[in-house]
This record gives C-alpha cells, sequence and structure tokens, in this order.
C-alpha cells in the first residue's frame, strides 16, 4: 500500500521545493485534510509529488499550489493531493490481541445490552478506513460472534476514507496476500473466495457496510453519520495535529450513543485530547467510553 512516508526510488529527476513553497503546501493539506507534515519530511513531498507536477505540466511547488488553489479543475486535483498525501497503511485482523479484546469485552457488553432491551441493532463507524479491511475484519467479527442469530439483527458499518483511490479498492474487496499477513487461514477460508486479483470477499460480509468518501475535516459531512454505538479510528489521528485531533474526537463524541465507545489505534491515546471520555483498560486494549 503507497505511504508519503515510504522510501520512493526514483530514477526520475524530483522537482525542488522552497522552504516557502513548503509552507504553503503544507498549510493548504493542513486546511483541507487536517493532515500535519512535519518540514522535517519536505523532501517526501518532493519525491511523492514531482511525477504529478510533470503531470500536469508544472516546473515549480508554487504553481501547484496555485493550480490547487484556482484551477479549473480544482476539485479533482484535490482528490489526487489526497491520495499522495494519505498513509493507507492497513491489513485484515490488524492488532489481533486488540481485535480479541474488543471483541471479548466491547462487542460482548454492546451485544448483550441490545438482546435486553430487544433491540437488535448495532451501528458501527469505521472512520479512516483505507482499503477497507478494518470494517471487513468488523463484519466478520460480527459473522463469527452472532453466527445463525446475525439474521435477526439490523448491522449498519459506516466505513468513510479520505481518499476516493481507497474507498474504490474497498469497494472492490479483492485483495493480495499482503492484506492477509495477520489474518487466520480459516477466517481466509470461510469469508473470501478466490479471484484472479487474489481474494474477494464474500457478498455477505460486504452487505453490512455502506463505503463512502468523507473528510474528517468537514464537520457537516460527519453530522450524517449515524448515531453509532462504537467508532473504530485507528491509525488516524496520529496523522492530525493537537487542534485538528480535538475537533474529530469531539465529533466523535457527539456521534456516540450513551455509553458508546471509541477504539484508537494501540500507539494513540485520548491524554491531553479529550477528558469526556472514560478510559476503560482491558488485556490487550483501552477502550474509551462515552459515559451516558
Ligand atoms: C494508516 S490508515 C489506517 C487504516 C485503518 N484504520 C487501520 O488501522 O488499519 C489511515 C487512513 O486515514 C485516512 N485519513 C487521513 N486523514 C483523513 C481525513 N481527514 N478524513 C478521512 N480519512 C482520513 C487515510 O486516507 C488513510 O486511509
Amino acid at each position: 500500500m503507497g505511504s508519503l512516508f515510504s522510501n520512493t526510488i526514483s530514477l526520475r529527476k524530483s522537482v525542488q521545493i522552497s522552504d516557502d513553497e513548503f509552507v504553503q503546501l503544507r498549510d493548504f493539506i493542513y486546511e483541507k485534510s487536517g493532515i500535519f507534515v512535519d518540514i522535517k519530511r519536505k523532501y517526501l513531498f518532493e519525491s511523492r509529488f514531482s511525477k504529478r507536477l510533470s503531470a500536469l505540466g508544472l516546473s515549480s511547488f508554487g504553481d501547484y499550489v496555485k493550480f490547487l488553489k484556482y484551477d479549473s479543475n480544482k476539485a479533482q486535483e484535490l482528490n489526487k493531493l489526497f491520495e499522495l498525501v494519505t498513509t493507507n497503511e492497513t491489513s485484515f485482523w490488524r492488532d489481533t490481541k486488540q481485535l480479541e479484546s474488543f471483541r471479548d469485552h466491547v462487542l460482548k457488553e454492546k451485544i448483550e445490552e441490545q438482546r435486553k432491551a430487544g433491540k437488535l441493532e448495532l451501528n458501527i463507524w469505521s472512520a479512516g478506513c483505507s482499503s477497507g479491511e478494518e470494517p471487513y475484519t468488523l463484519s466478520i467479527l460480527l459473522h463469527e460472534v452472532l453466527r445463525m442469530e446475525l439474521a435477526k439483527w439490523r448491522i449498519n458499518i459506516t466505513a468513510v476514507d479520505l481518499s476516493p483511490a481507497m474507498i474504490e479498492r474497498a469497494q472492490k474487496g479483492v485483495y493480495g496476500e499482503y492484506a492477509f499477513k495477520t489474518t487466520p487461514e480459516e477466517i481466509k477460508n470461510r469469508y473470501f473466495t478466490k479471484d484472479p486479483g487474489g481474494w474477494k470477499i464474500k457478498p455477505a460480509v460486504g452487505k453490512l457496510i455502506k463505503f463512502q468518501q468523507m473528510n474528517l475535516n468537514d464537520r457537516m459531512s460527519l453530522k450524517r453519520v449515524p448515531r453509532s454505538h462504537i467508532v473504530f479510528c485507528r491509525n488516524v489521528i496520529i496523522y492530525f495535529d493537537q487542534d485538528m485531533k480535538q475537533r474529530v474526537v469531539g465529533s466523535f463524541y457527539d456521534n456516540l450513543l450513551p455509553d458508546g465507545y471509541l477504539m484508537l489505534g494501540h500507539s494513540e491515546t485520548l491524554h491531553k485530547v479529550s477528558k469526556t471520555f472514560k478510559p476503560i483498560y482491558h488485556p490487550g486494549t483501552i477502550a474509551y467510553k462515552k459515559e451516558g
């Protein structure tokens, strides 16, 4: 999976970026997506964007910023920019310990609560879903836990990402071996079928999920996401600055139903971001609870 921060080996001569141009482009990216790129990564702009600049016939980053701001194709170019700037690393069953703990504690609690209330419904939001491995994993977990009972439940997994290319890939649902690096073999065999492009997710798994492009920096769009029992936002807020982290986590808080849970990536924390959630410690994970 491509990453702005992976090494790009290229024989092409890259276009040099001045400090001033870097700041202009960095600020533009931040304004549009909330993604903050440190000046230490300046050279990565050069390696990553040079091909795009030459495809557009532009010879400087200054011209590229003007293009992004004023060209009649600026809306399409913004999507290209999002593709170039995001880190999309993901896989099925990513962080197995966290997922098992989530299944045995958080998911179990929510399922029991809903059964008791006689409301067999569950809304889950996967925010920053990349190419779909995370929401498909959640759907598979629900299939595994609920088995035959699943047919009686109304389950909605809303899966969103900034990158339209990632959403397209997620909707196709075809994956190569890399995506399965931490997936138990029996899960792969039960929920995927062989495909010329690799392995294709079975339609029953996809049926629970709605994929859409969405920018977590766009508060109005976030308001349209159905109220959730659980929000997954793993390995996303690490790319944001403090202010954006607070805004996004605030939106998750507003979206969550009382007693709902926010799950972050294992290297992420709400320390200095939000005091509104109660951290609940389970072996292998922290679940952040919105107390009702
Ligand atoms: C490293 S991936 C994490 C994928 C998955 N959650 C996981 O943990 O495996 C981060 C994803 O966040 C998305 N992202 C970054 N900024 C975003 C924003 N402002 N709005 C929506 N998605 C964003 C990126 O496009 C990328 O696909």
